[in-house]
């Protein structure tokens, strides 16, 4: 049965395609009943303009690049509905990170990554949680890679560690305000920021190959997943990061042959 979220509103970041993860969360949690909020980065506003009055409950869209305090502030500034939900399926990191070594990462390539990737989560509550007055959930999207190596991920994999901390520590913090924060660490999937991953299709074959379920990912299982996580049946689930990846982070040595 699918989550009821009818009478929420859903602020979502993230999308900048039709493959995104958080379009397939905007459509799940839109059919689920809840009005969505789309804030996207400029660059790909050509695209969202034709994809968000598709959603059934759209109620705005709107530019907002989370590194970006001025495009921060005029966006929450138009913001006059009470936020339910906020979901954050944002990362970045500058392409050298992902061709060096870990190495010869530069300060301002880490600050970048790690701001764009972890601090965000924190900065966008900073403008959501006084419109969460009803309470209310927040998602983030991790991978295993903020929680044992996964080649070629290098600093993502620094910047998903801090983010899962963040997620325990604004738990915490807003957990008295009756908002929940959570992560859905997702196993690999074939979106834009999975393009900037090497070997990124040798990884799905391995992942496959070695889930007990012997299944990949698809943006879908993780909008079910997200829906649940914003809806009342989830309501005493807070600070964790949930699997999403048909039980890959489990195994520790697969089954050869
Ligand atoms: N695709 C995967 O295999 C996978 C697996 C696990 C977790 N994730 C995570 O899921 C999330 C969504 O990624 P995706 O795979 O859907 O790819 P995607 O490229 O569709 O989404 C990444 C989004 O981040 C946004 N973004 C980057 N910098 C931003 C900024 N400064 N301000 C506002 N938005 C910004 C982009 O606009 C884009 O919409 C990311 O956190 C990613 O790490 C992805």
């Amino acid at each position: 049965m699918m989550a009821d979220l009818n009478g929420k509103t859903a602020l979502i970041f993230g999308v900048a395609s039709d493959t995104s993860i958080a379009w397939a969360i905007a459509k799940e949690m839109a059919e689920a009943g809840a009005r969505i909020i789309l804030a996207y980065q400029f660059r790909y506003h050509s695209r969202i303009k034709d994809l968000a009055p598709t959603l059934p409950n759209i109620l705005s869209y709107d530019r907002c690049d989370v590194t970006k305090e001025d495009e921060m502030k005029a966006f929450f500034s138009k913001l006059s509905v009470p936020i339910d939900i906020v979901v954050h399926s944002i990362a970045f990191a500058p392409a050298a990170t992902f061709q060096g070594n870990l190495l010869d990462v530069t300060p301002e390539d880490f600050s970048a990554s790690l701001v764009a990737s972890s601090y965000s989560l924190s900065k966008i509550m900073q403008y959501a949680a006084p419109r969460m007055t009803r309470g209310g959930s927040v998602l983030t999207l991790t991978y295993l890679g903020g929680q044992k190596v996964c080649a070629n991920y290098r600093v993502m994999g620094v910047a998903k560690a801090a983010l899962e901390a963040y997620v325990r520590e604004l738990a915490f913090e807003l957990g008295p305000k009756n908002i929940r924060v959570n992560a859905i660490s997702a196993g690999p999937i074939k979106t834009l920021a999975a393009g900037g991953i090497k070997d990124f299709d040798y990884i799905l074959d391995y992942h496959k190959s070695v889930a007990p379920l012997r299944e990949n990912i698809s943006t879908s299982d993780v909008a079910s997943c997200a829906a649940f996580l914003a809806s009342d049946k989830a309501r005493r689930i807070t600070g964790q990061i949930l699997f999403v990846d048909a039980g890959y982070s489990i195994v520790g040595v697969p089954q050869l042959g």
